[in-house]
């Protein structure tokens, strides 16, 4: 179906829309075959992923010195972004304002919906619309789950639709923080990732980190997923069926130590306790998901730890100190990617791998 067809047919209804599997909904967040609206990780193929890299590893050289800053800056000046999170954020809202201060793009934020018209009974969804009054493009990260789809689907219904970047929905997606995950194995690796293993540890059930990122894998050739947790929080059954359909190898186990012994990229993540209905994750005992500096000494000579923060006890700081420890790293390349995928739906990533 195309994206005529979707704005005059079934989208009419968004019940009906949100049903739809998500293939059949790509078309009407994409714009002349491109990303438009970047809600989900299965919108990224491997051709669209290199070109993103490509983009982040030229920007974040060009803009080295002044004169190369100066030149992203001016790249989108004549842009406004609306940062709308209204769930709690440390690195994906500063990773996406400097990005887009990057490249020149002017920024307004509401981050509490106790200082918005929301608190006067003004609907999420006339919230939103109402953003699209006064900018280009609305970043935002929401806890209803499907929301941040919905206002996609908003957006392109109405007369000024602004593309809509997901920066965590719910439990479901965080494409970009997979698209940044993406990159920082592609820039640990040197750009081989196929061929690798990667466990995926921790609150499986409820992170859509890992959700996101397991769905970029079959991008990837010959990919195999360890899944660590325990049993209350392993991986969802839709996403086991995306890798079955997909012939992406994985196992699911508690033993910690064999999983991350024959990893890759170790994947650490923290409980997702704010998702508790009644109170499940208080009963699980995790300290055995736990990586401790004994651990360095069981993976891989060339492994590399990630997480995409923040962290609890899942990862001892000491851990910091080792060569393998990429997260810190992993967070900063989120900034770059994210610019990059904002200069590519603004179609200026050819003006910045052009200045290279
Ligand atoms: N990784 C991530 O989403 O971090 P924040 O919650 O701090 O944005």
């Amino acid at each position: 179906m195309d994206r005529t067809s979707l704005m005059t047919g079934i989208e009419k209804n968004w019940e009906k829309f949100l049903s739809m599997p998500v293939s059949e909904k790509l078309p009407f967040f994409s714009r002349d075959s491109k990303i438009y609206d970047c809600l989900f990780a299965q919108q990224f193929d491997r051709a669209s992923l290199s070109h993103i890299f490509s983009v982040a590893d030229t920007l974040r050289t060009i803009t080295k010195n002044k004169e190369g800053m100066d030149f992203a800056g001016s790249l989108l000046s004549h842009k406004r972004a609306m940062l709308y999170f209204v769930q709690p954020s440390t690195r994906t809202f500063l990773s996406f304002l400097n990005a887009c201060h990057i490249l020149g793009i002017k920024t307004g934020e509401i981050r509490d919906t106790s200082t918005s018209s929301e608190l006067k009974g003004e609907t999420p969804e006339d919230t939103v619309r109402t953003f699209s009054s006064y900018v280009d493009m609305i970043i935002m990260r929401h806890p209803t789950p499907n929301f941040v789809e919905k206002t996609a689907w908003l957006m392109n219904r109405t007369n000024r639709p602004v593309p809509v970047i997901n920066g965590g929905s719910g439990k479901d997606q965080h494409p970009t923080q997979a698209l940044l995950d993406v990159y920082t194995l592609h820039k640990s690796f040197s750009g081989e990732i196929d061929n690798k293993t990667i466990a995926m540890v921790g609150d499986l059930k409820r992170g859509r980190t890992v959700r996101s990122l397991s769905y970029l894998m079959k991008n990837y050739k010959n990919i195999k997923l360890i899944f660590i947790s325990p049993k209350e929080f392993a991986m969802e059954k839709d996403i086991l069926d995306f890798l079955k359909k997909h012939n992406i190898p994985f196992y699911e186990t508690d033993n910690f130590r064999e999983g991350i012994a024959q990893a890759d990229a170790v994947y650490m993540t923290r409980i997702q306790d704010e998702h508790d209905k009644n109170k499940e994750s208080a009963g699980v005992d995790i300290s055995s998901f736990e990586f401790k500096t004994e651990h360095l000494n069981i993976i891989k000579k060339n492994a590399v730890i990630m997480h995409p923060l923040p962290r609890r006890s899942e990862i001892d700081p000491l851990v910091d100190e080792d060569p393998r420890a990429v997260y810190w790293r992993q967070e900063r390349n989120g900034m770059w990617a994210r610019a990059a995928l904002i200069s590519h739906i603004f179609s200026v990533d050819g003006q910045i791998l052009k200045h290279k």
